[in-house]
Formats: structure tokens, sequence, C-alpha cells
């Protein structure tokens, strides 16, 4: 009687342990990517120090890194593992109806995105090889990933909805957009690419096209910065610039002096560079400081829009003219000594009525320009079908 108990016992605990290590190993190989990523190892080395989220922006051209393919990265910040798994397991699941939306920035007005018009916080991952954020609006759980440690290898391999925020001011930078852009096919289950550009300055973005769903590629439409004649409200929608409220020359004491002029001028000249829009605009409007645009087109293809001779959508600063922007425009800066003129005569009540407007206007278009995102984003999310 003990024997054949003590043989069963030692039967099931054979069962059982068997078990085990078939769930192990099954468990295992479910958990390898499915994808060959190895072509996508490369880009930026998360021991960077210097990097910082302007980087890709305002970096000299001969600091710029060499975009190596087909290199392992040198740093074995777990390799196997994709930025998803080192969060908590809750902020992974999706509830019935529930859309999760991946946003990965790469430029940094994917800081503009999250921190102004989403009013997301951000947190900083393993000694800011990326950071992250949370914000749950609606139905749409977003998730915003940015830093040097966002490259494609780590990506989630099972995104289904993106937002790739690219800057693609120049040739150099359009080559380290492309790798984002050719890497998307490897995400097996996208539904829905949008892509955020910072443009190039004269607009010629033309470069995007072949990756446009439109002309059969994955992303569904694209935002663009500055008065791109690619702008037709149905494949492409403009963008702001947005506030830079750090460049990587910048001191603590350069910053606080830069506010406090804004905060004391009534008005902000803003001569144009090579495009009409700089940060200069969104910034001085952000403190208050009524900004005077130089109405003039630059060089490039920005005053090509098809629609250029409808005033409202004539550029320059065609998405401050649509919004209605409450700024000054000068044709020429000779007209500056009459605009100084009328200020003059302005009440201390008049000035700080207009600078409690222009703050208030900045806020609401902000709101707009979320209200726009969200309910476009939200009619795509429900007519793009799930993938098998
Ligand atoms: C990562 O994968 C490699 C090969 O697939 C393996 O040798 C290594 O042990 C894995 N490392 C971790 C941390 O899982
Ligand atoms: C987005 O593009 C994909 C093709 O890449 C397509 O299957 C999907 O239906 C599109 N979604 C919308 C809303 O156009
Ligand atoms: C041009 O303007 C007309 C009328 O405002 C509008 O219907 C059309 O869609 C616009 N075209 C583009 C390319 O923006």
């Amino acid at each position: 009687m003990l024997v054949r108990r003590l043989s069963l016992v030692i039967f099931l605990v054979y069962i059982i342990l068997t078990c085990y290590f078939a769930y192990l190993l099954i468990y295992k190989n479910l958990k390898k990517p499915a994808n060959d990523y190895t072509k996508f190892w490369e880009i930026e080395d998360p021991a960077d120090e210097g990097w910082n989220p302007w980087g890709q922006e305002f970096e000299r051209e001969e600091d710029r890194k060499v975009i190596k393919l087909a290199t392992k990265p040198r740093l074995n910040w777990a390799a196997n593992r994709s930025l998803d798994q080192y969060e908590k397991k809750k902020a992974n699941l999706n509830a019935p109806g529930e859309y999760r939306v991946e946003i990965w920035g790469k430029a940094a007005i994917g800081l503009y995105l999250w921190e102004h018009i989403f009013q997301g916080k951000l947190e900083s991952k393993m000694e800011g090889t990326w950071s992250s954020g949370f914000r749950k609006v609606g139905n749409i759980k977003f998730v915003f990933r940015t830093g040097p440690g966002v490259i494609p290898s780590k990506v989630p391999p099972n995104t289904e909805h993106v937002v790739l925020i690219l800057n693609t001011r120049d040739e150099g930078k359009v080559e380290f957009a492309r790798i984002w852009l050719d890497f998307l096919p490897k995400l097996r289950r996208l539904r829905l690419a949008i892509v955020i550009l910072l443009g190039d300055e004269r607009c010629r973005n033309d470069w995007l096209l072949p990756y446009m769903a439109m002309r059969g590629g994955l992303i569904n439409y694209t935002y663009v910065v500055y008065d791109s004649p690619l702008v037709d409200d149905k494949n492409f929608f403009q963008w702001p610039l947005g506030v830079a409220t750090w460049l990587p020359d910048e001191t603590e004491q350069s910053r606080v002096a830069y506010i406090s002029a804004l905060s004391q001028s009534d008005l902000t000249l803003s001569p144009v560079g090579l495009n009409s829009e700089s940060y200069r605009i969104y910034e001085a409007m952000s403190y208050g400081s009524v900004p005077v645009l130089e109405d003039v087109m630059t060089a490039g293809s920005c005053g090509a829009h098809p629609n250029a001779s409808v005033a409202a959508a004539a550029p320059p600063y065609r998405l401050l003219k649509e919004m209605r922007a409450p700024v000054m425009f000068v044709r020429d800066w000779t007209e500056l000594p009459a605009i100084l003129d009328r200020e003059r005569a302005l009440s201390l009540e008049q000035v700080i009525e207009r600078r409690k407007r222009l703050v208030e206007w900045y806020e609401h278009s902000k709101l707009k320009l979320r209200e726009h995102f969200l309910t476009t984003l939200q009619r795509a999310l429900v007519a793009s079908p799930t993938k098998r």
C-alpha cells in the first residue's frame, strides 16, 4: 500500500515537472521576437551622455553621429527586451474598446506635442536612456517615448498604432528618418501610422510621398511643420513649430534672461530666417508678447500651395492666419516706426488687456490643435482594420 502511494506521488511529481519544463520551453520561444531586427541595431549610442532631446535638430553637422546599420549596440542594456517590457503590466493591458497609441519622439517637436499640447508628464528611465509618459484620453491610451534609447530594435514589436515624430530638416536627417520609415513594415501588426514631421525649411518634403498610404505606403497621414504645398487637410495637415524651451548652448542665466525679456516686451520682432516661422513666435505668445512678423515669402516651395491665392490660406504663416492669431504683420521693417507710434498711444490697461488676450488665445489654440489631432486620430482608429 505504502509503495503504491509512494510511486503515485513520484509519478505525479514527474508529470508536474514535465509540464513545467515544457511550459518554460514554449513560453521562452513565444517571447522571442518574431521579426528580425538585426538590420536595425543602430543610430544612437544610449551611453552618450551628451544626448538631449533637441540634439537631432540643433547639433552641428560635424557632430552628427554616423548612422551605423547592421552593427550591434555596444551597450548590453537588455538586448532582448523591448521598451514596453520595462513597464508595469497594467500599463500594457488594453480593455475592450480601448486603443493604445504609441508616440515615438525622435525630434524636439515631440516634446511640444507631449508636454505642451497634451500636457503629458515624462519619466526618465534607466538614467535617461529614454523617457516615457502615459496619458489616457477617452478610449485612447497614449504612450509617449523619447530619448536615445528609442531605436527601432527596442520599440514594442506588437505596436498597432503609432505616431512617429521625425526631424527631416536636411538631407542627413532625412536619411535618419528613412531608417524609421523603412522599419515600419517590420511591425507586423501595424494598422495606423501617423507622422509628425519637422519638415524642410524650404518645404521640399516630396521624398516622403512614397511612404504615404495614398501612394501605397504605410503612413496614413502626416502633420508637417511649415507652409508645405503638400498640405491638403486630408493626407497632409499643417503643424506648428511650437516652442524650444531649451537649447544645447543655453545656460540657466541666458534662459532666464530670455524669458524675462519676453515677459517685459510688449512686442517681439521676428525677422524671417530660412523660413518665416520660428520658435520665437510661439515663445513670445506664450508670455503675452505680441509677435511682429515679417510677412515675406522665403525661398523654396513654401509659397507654392495650390490655394495660395485664397486669403486665409496664403503663406507664409498659413496656420497662424487660419487660426486668426492676434499677431502683427509687416511687409517691410520701415513700417515699424508707425507701429511703435501706435504702441505709445496705448494705455497701460490696454497693453495689459492685450497681453491677457494673447496668452488666452495661445492656450486656446493648443486646445484646438489637440482637439483636431484627437478627432482625426479617433476617426482613423475606427476605420483601420485589425490585422490578424
Ligand atoms: C539575449 O539573447 C541572446 C541570444 O538570443 C542570449 O544568448 C542571451 O542570453 C539573451 N540575454 C538575455 C538578457 O535574455
Ligand atoms: C491606414 O493605412 C493602412 C495601410 O497601411 C490601411 O490598411 C488602413 O486602412 C489605413 N487607415 C485609414 C484610416 O486610412
Ligand atoms: C482649396 O480651397 C478650397 C476652398 O476653400 C477647398 O475646398 C480645397 O480643398 C482647398 N484645396 C487644398 C489643396 O487645400
